[in-house]
């Protein structure tokens, strides 16, 4: 195993930096050197919970440090193709909180640098690195669940409200992500949001997002912060199996045995040339395997740091990011532009 001594830097610690800035440290061979955060409280906190780490105030002084191999972005969306591209054109390998950038464009541009600097780009789409959604993708690519026919994915919660980016842009890059990963990767050939901003103008609190794929798969996305329970479960439809997905259930993967065949019945000219079609309802075992659990930040700093060291491209790679920035954007900016 490769374990060349890594200098990370990490820009942003609100919510969620700590998350990286703890995982991140504890890769074996890798140490993050500063975190930058205009924020005094945020650098107190940092200086406080993570001694090794220095904080400080602005990245330019971060970027201009030779021995820094790495930057890991973790500051609001809007920010992250500003930041990204410094850091690249500075000659840092980036990882990058998902989404990678708000278009198209600037996902194009990241990538065009990344290549040009022969630098790593990966974005935290987080849920690649965990095993129920590997697990789900292995089923779905062994052909247990048949054809695969619908998905549908909610995430909700009462919060966290945000005031720089809507609902969907905030939960659905997961779900987005998860999906394309489980079909594959495909275009779909139609993208249609349906939201609505109640709490602030402009900011969808909740958004129904329903893609269709050329293979007649179809996928639905409800995302909300303005919502009762905490809810994190997606559910795989196929013609043979299905399969209940749920990210904070004790059993996070459950398939059911259940399905429903067109009966065939022996007709003079072919199997199925009845008028009245017939059906055949089967319910079978409901399975809940047991999905050995790691968790997923960590192997997913531990796969930037892997991808920086050996050149390999990430799972989640610019290409990867690109379908999920696509889609949002087909998808559209909300109800500001829709009504
Ligand atoms: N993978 C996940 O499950 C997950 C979960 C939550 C958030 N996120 C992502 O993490 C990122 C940060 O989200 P958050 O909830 O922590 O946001 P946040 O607003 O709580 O924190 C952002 C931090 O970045 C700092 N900041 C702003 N501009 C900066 C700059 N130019 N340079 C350095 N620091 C800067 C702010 O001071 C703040 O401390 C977002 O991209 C979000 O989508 C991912």
């Amino acid at each position: 195993m490769n374990t060349k001594p890594v200098t990370l830097a990490q820009f942003g610690c609100g919510y969620w930096g700590p998350n990286l800035l703890r995982n991140f440290s504890t890769v074996p061979g890798c140490a993050v050197k500063y975190l930058a955060d205009p924020s005094a409280e945020r650098r107190a906190f940092v200086q406080k919970s993570f001694p090794a780490t220095q904080a400080v105030a602005d990245w330019q002084t971060v970027l201009a440090d030779p021995s820094v191999d790495g930057v890991v972005v973790a500051t609001p969306a809007g920010t992250h193709f500003a930041l990204a591209e410094a850091a690249l054109r500075a000659g840092k390998h980036v990882f990058v909180e998902k989404p990678l950038a708000t278009t198209v464009q600037e996902v194009d541009a990241l990538v065009t640098e990344a290549r040009t600097w022969q630098r790593t780009l990966m974005v935290g789409h987080t849920f690649l690195y965990n095993s129920a959604v590997r697990y789900v993708k292995n089923l779905i690519d062994r052909g247990e669940l048949g054809e695969i026919r619908y998905i549908y994915s909610q995430r909700l919660n009462l919060g966290r409200i945000r005031s720089d980016i809507d609902a969907l842009w905030n939960f659905a890059p997961h779900d987005i992500s998860i999906i394309q990963y489980w079909l594959g990767d495909p275009t779909p050939s139609q993208v249609l949001r349906s939201g609505m901003a109640y709490m602030q103008d402009g900011i969808d609190d909740v958004v129904f997002l329903n893609l269709v794929y050329p293979s007649k798969v179809m996928a639905n996305i409800h995302v909300s912060w303005l919502d009762p329970q905490k809810v994190r479960k997606m559910i795989v439809v196929g013609s043979r199996k299905m399969v209940v997905y749920d990210d904070v259930a004790d059993d996070k993967i459950a398939i059911y045995d259940k399905g429903i065949d067109r009966r065939a019945v022996l007709g003079e000219n072919m199997d199925y040339d009845k008028p009245q079609p017939e059906f055949a309802y089967r319910s079978g075992d409901i399975l809940l395997p047991q999905v050995s659990f790691k968790e997923p930040l960590r192997v997913e700093a531990e796969h930037f740091v892997d991808c920086l060291r050996t050149g390999r491209e990430p799972i989640t790679g610019g290409a990867h990011a690109r379908t999920v920035v696509d889609i949002l954007e087909r998808a559209g900016r909300g109800t500001a532009n829709h009504i």
